[in-house]
This record gives C-alpha cells, structure tokens and sequence, in this order.
C-alpha cells in the first residue's frame, strides 16, 4: 500500500511539474514502503538520498521558471522551499549520523502532508503565471 498517491486534484497545469511532483511522490512511496517492510538501512540511506536530491532539483527548476515568468509570490514561495528543504536535510544529516531511529511515520506523514499541502497552496498560484514554461527538462 502506498503512503500516498498523485491524483488530478494535485495538478498545477504545468506538465513538467505534474511529472516532477508524482516522481518526489514516488521517491516518498519507496522510503515509506523501505521503511514498513525493513529494508537494510544502506537502502532506506540512499532512497533518502535520492528524496533529499530530487526535492532540491524540483524545487530548483520550480524557482527558476518562476523567476523567469516574473512572478510576484516568488519570495514567499521560495523561502517555503528553502525551510522543507532545510528540515528534510536535517533529517538526512542525524541518519546518517547514526540516528537511524530518525526516520518514523511521522516523519513520512510531514513530508506527506507538506507535499499535498504545498501543492494545493502554493503551486497551484504560480500556473496562471507559468502556463506554458518548461525550466530544465
Ligand atoms: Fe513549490
């Protein structure tokens, strides 16, 4: 069962973010579905790894096509990137600091509720002022 799914009422009207945000869900998917079945930790590292990556190449692409288009709200929505991407780096640094206790179910029911959250919030505004742009695809 997975933690979460992508459905149309996540849409941002822009495809290559649709396609960028059900790949971070993915990614949230496999480190939750890592976690409930107790994948060797070397796993679960580097499928956090990967989330902690692809958050900062999505978010950067969504910056960029955002500057790009002028768009007003840019400011605020950046520094909600910058504190998630913060926080999930945190995450990264006390796991593989040994913490491995770190990563619970509340953990991955943040970073659920944030993506949804964030997407409905925020994304959606920038579509009207980003139909159209694709940044590094
Ligand atoms: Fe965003």
């Amino acid at each position: 069962m997975s933690l979460m799914e992508w459905s149309d009422n996540l849409s941002v009207g822009v495809d290559q973010f649709d396609d960028e945000h059900k790949k971070l869900i993915n990614i949230i998917n496999e480190l939750f579905e890592s976690m409930r079945t107790g994948r060797a930790q070397d796993a679960l590292g580097s499928i956090l790894n990967q989330l902690v990556d692809y958050t900062k190449t999505h978010f950067a692409n969504e910056e960029r096509a955002m500057q790009e288009a002028g768009y007003s709200g840019y400011e605020a929505h950046k520094a909600k990137h910058d504190a998630l991407t913060q926080r999930v780096a945190e995450v990264q640094k006390k796991y593989q600091s040994g913490a491995k206790a770190i990563l619970t179910i509340e953990v991955m029911n943040f970073l659920k509720s944030w993506l949804v959250e964030h997407i409905q919030g925020e994304d959606k505004k920038y579509a009207s002022a980003l139909s159209g742009t694709q940044v590094g695809a």
